[in-house]
Order: C-alpha cells, then structure tokens, then sequence
C-alpha cells in the first residue's frame, strides 16, 4: 500500500547556500514538510555538495526538522550512511547501483531508527522492490538524471511511478512514493494521480522568491 498523505520536501540544493539557516528557516515556518538535503561526490553523479558536519549544523538550528538525505555517492558504506545519521538524518536513502549488498544496507538504516529508502535512476527497473518491501519506507523516483537541480521531468518515469504504485498493493506495510526533479505546481497533480506522495521541490520552492505562495500553489494543486 502506498501511504496516502501527500508531503513536500524542499530540496537546499537550490537555497541560498550562505544564507541557509535563513531559508531552511523559513520553509519550515511556511509549513513544508521536510527538508530534503542532497549528498554528492563528484564520482556518482558529477557535483559535489554536502557533508554530514553541514548536517549536523542544521540538525543542531532546527531539532524537530524532517532531514531527508538522499545519497548520490558511489560506494555507499555503513561508515557515511551512520555518519549521515549520527548528524541527524530522519530518512535515508541511496542509489542500488552505488551498493553491492542493498538488502543489507536498507536493513541497517532501519535498525538505527531511520527512515530507509532506494533511490531509482530513470533508467533503473523497479524489479527489486518486490524482494525488499520489508526493509523500505519509501522509495525515492528520480524524475530526472540526478545531479543538478532546475532540470525537466523525464515522462516516461512517471510510468514507473504507476508501476510501483501497483506493485505496493501488494506489500504487507504502507511504503511512501517520494518524487525528485522537475516537480512544480503545474505538474503536481499529475504527478500525483500517478501514485506518488511526497514531492522534493528545489527550484520551484527555494528557487522562488515568494515560498509561501509557492507551498500554496502546491497544496492547492493536491486538494
Ligand atoms: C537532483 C537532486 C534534486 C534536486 C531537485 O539530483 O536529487 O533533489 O534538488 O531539484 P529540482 O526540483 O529543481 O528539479
Ligand atoms: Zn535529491
């Protein structure tokens, strides 16, 4: 089952990155729902972002804050995903490609209490979730190439979105959709109709310069 609360995420990647606090700040006052904060190396996709010090500065200003990291680093170990945790992540998640043994590691994150995701390319099948179901709570589908922020969704991964929706019918707990690149008012619905629940939104949120009316704009498209 998928769950059927819709949330969104605002993605740092496009805050004003020498005025974080500020902005992180006030996306949380206007109501977003997590923060959604990207982790690169420069190996795995080709940028580089944040490490877990960064994290914890965060974690440390704002103590109730959903902190959603989405790891597009190659290899994943034990060793960064509980330095991410040990900094203050509430959900986790990491690329199949980047993992040689998944199971193990979505069976750890759960384990220290967090979140556990797999985060899906767009040319990366959905085949493996139906033997991972019982260490997954959400499972995050790229939209776009991961990398960069401001880029267009890729349709066709829309359809995996409907695929993974069908799939879950069949899991005995309620795993949550997540959504990344490309998300905007002007395909929320839509998006949604597809099956997804939680929406990361970058440029179209920290891109902005009112977030309120953007959250607005969001809300008003899912209701
Ligand atoms: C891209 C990142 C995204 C990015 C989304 O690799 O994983 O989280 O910030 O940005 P937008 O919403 O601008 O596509
Ligand atoms: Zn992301």
């Amino acid at each position: 089952m998928v769950e059927n609360r819709f949330l969104i995420a605002g993605s740092i990647l496009s805050a004003d990155l020498l005025n974080l606090e500020r902005d992180v700040g006030e996306a949380l006052e206007k109501g977003v729902d997590i923060i959604h904060f990207d982790v690169m190396d420069y190996h795995f996709v080709p940028n580089m972002t944040f490490g877990p010090a960064f994290l914890k500065a965060l974690r440390d200003k704002f103590p109730s804050a959903v902190f959603d990291v989405h790891l597009m680093v190659s290899p994943v170990s034990e060793n960064i995903v509980d330095d991410y945790i040990n900094a203050g992540a509430s959900w986790i998640s990491f690329h199949p490609e980047a993992c040689i043994h998944t199971q193990r590691m979505l069976a750890h994150i759960k384990e220290r209490g967090v979140k556990s995701g797999l985060v899906l390319n767009p040319s990366t099948p959905p085949t493996m979730l139906k033997y991972l179901w019982n260490v997954l709570d959400f499972v995050l589908v790229m939209t776009v190439n991961p990398g960069f922020g401001g880029q267009k969704i890729i349709p066709l991964t829309l359809e995996k979105v409907k695929d993974i929706a069908a799939m879950a019918l069949g899991f005995e707990h309620q795993i949550m959709i997540e959504v990344d690149g490309g998300v905007k008012a002007s395909n929320i619905k839509e998006i949604a109709t597809c099956g997804a629940n939680v929406f990361v939104v970058g440029s179209a949120f920290f891109g902005v310069e009112n977030k309120e009316q953007a959250l607005t704009a969001f809300r008003a498209a899912l209701s």
